[in-house]
């Protein structure tokens, strides 16, 4: 009896080449990091504790990003995960609300339950925000997630959206937290870092760098009380941030407009193939603008996931895990052979199995 695929845990730190395997799981880049974090491991030698908030270089490297930020803005998180985790306990009131996307990134309701708060949607169109069901969504809630680009759907919602959200949390008092893991990675414009007193903006080398091995993230905002409180917490948590991974991180910020511009086209042109591939097999999705991944709809998402795993050796993520029903993620941070040989496999399921779901 082969066991139930109950959650992404089960795939998480499994190769995209890992024998016959193809991995159109984990949403970790299959590309090497920037050469300059390479050269850190020769002569790294700092092995004691660090400071809690981050390291002062990586934090001033970080502020430059944000337009007159300052490094006193900035947390130095175990990536993104530990950033979202970490501002939600801190803005924490007991049984409050919190509206997430959906489909959402699968693990901000375990994040918000895990605050002791509640998780209330907002619906996504085809991916993108409809203001009006939004506003009405948002009213009484603690604070808002936005995750632009997105995982799972992989749209940008426009900027005109995202400076109404700014307005509408700004006049009602909630915080933003806006997911911006993806901001590198997004073929139609440049991001757009959003704005205002209640933002938190959380941030990640493991996209933009492909470094999601190091953990390594963080966030900005202008709420200083805020920061104190996260770097309180920090401190009797995971303390410092891992040394290493930040020396490697502020090597690599140095190398960041050219390792972008060198890999966008990368993503662009698989991108342009699964879509391709997937819409000439008959599925219905609509076409990814940032990100790596694509979202179509499969009947019965779940026996889906398992007959390509265990009958065709590819990994998928069931949709419910994203709360979409019905429909299964692919990443595609995998080379375009790969991606080629995933889209027969993929055929023969539609010609089989598929054939026979009710
Ligand atoms: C939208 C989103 N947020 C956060 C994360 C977590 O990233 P990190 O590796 O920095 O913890 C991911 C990882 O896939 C993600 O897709």
């Amino acid at each position: 009896m082969q066991p139930e695929i109950r959650s992404p845990a089960f795939f998480i730190g499994q190769g995209a080449s890992a024998g016959d395997l193809i991995s159109f799981g984990s949403g970790q880049p299959d590309l090497p990091p920037p050469p300059s974090a390479f050269a850190v491991l020769e002569h790294f030698r700092q092995f004691k504790y660090g400071s809690v908030q981050g390291e002062l270089a990586l934090r001033e490297a970080i502020a430059k990003e944000y337009p007159s930020a300052t490094p006193e803005e900035v947390v130095v998180t175990n990536g993104a995960s530990e950033a979202i985790d970490l501002v939600l306990r801190a803005i924490a009131v007991p049984g409050a609300r919190v509206a997430l996307p959906r489909p959402y990134y699968y693990s901000y309701p375990h994040n918000v339950e895990l605050a002791g708060m509640t998780p209330v949607y907002y619906e996504l169109e085809k991916g993108k925000i409809n203001f009006d069901s939004f506003e009405g969504a948002v009213q009484g809630c603690r604070a808002i997630m936005i995750n632009s680009p997105s995982n799972p759907t992989g749209t940008v919602q426009d900027i005109d959206t995202l400076k109404k959200i700014e307005d509408l949390c700004n006049n009602l008092g909630i915080y933003i937290l806006s997911d911006e893991v993806y901001k590198d990675l997004i073929y139609v414009r440049e991001n757009y870092p959003m704005k205002g007193k209640r933002v938190v903006t959380i941030n990640s080398f493991s996209k933009t760098y492909a470094m999601c091995g190091m953990r390594l993230g963080y966030f900005h905002t202008l709420d200083r009380a805020l920061v104190e409180k996260v770097v309180e917490m920090k401190s009797h948590t995971s303390m410092n941030t891992s040394l290493i991974s930040q020396a490697m991180g502020l090597a690599a910020m140095g190398e960041r407009s050219t390792y972008v511009a060198a890999h966008v086209p990368i993503w662009q042109k698989r991108r342009d193939i699964i879509y391709q591939g997937l819409r000439d097999l008959g599925l219905d999705l609509w076409k990814p603008e940032g990100a790596f991944y694509v979202l179509p709809k499969i009947k019965n998402s779940t026996r889906a996931m398992h007959d390509l795993y265990y009958h065709h050796n590819i990994i998928t993520y069931d949709g419910v895990w994203f709360g979409a029903p019905d429909r299964l993620r692919f990443s595609y941070a995998l080379d375009i052979p790969k991606i080629e040989e995933g889209l027969g496999r993929l055929k023969k399921f539609l010609e089989n199995e598929y054939r026979t779901y009710a």
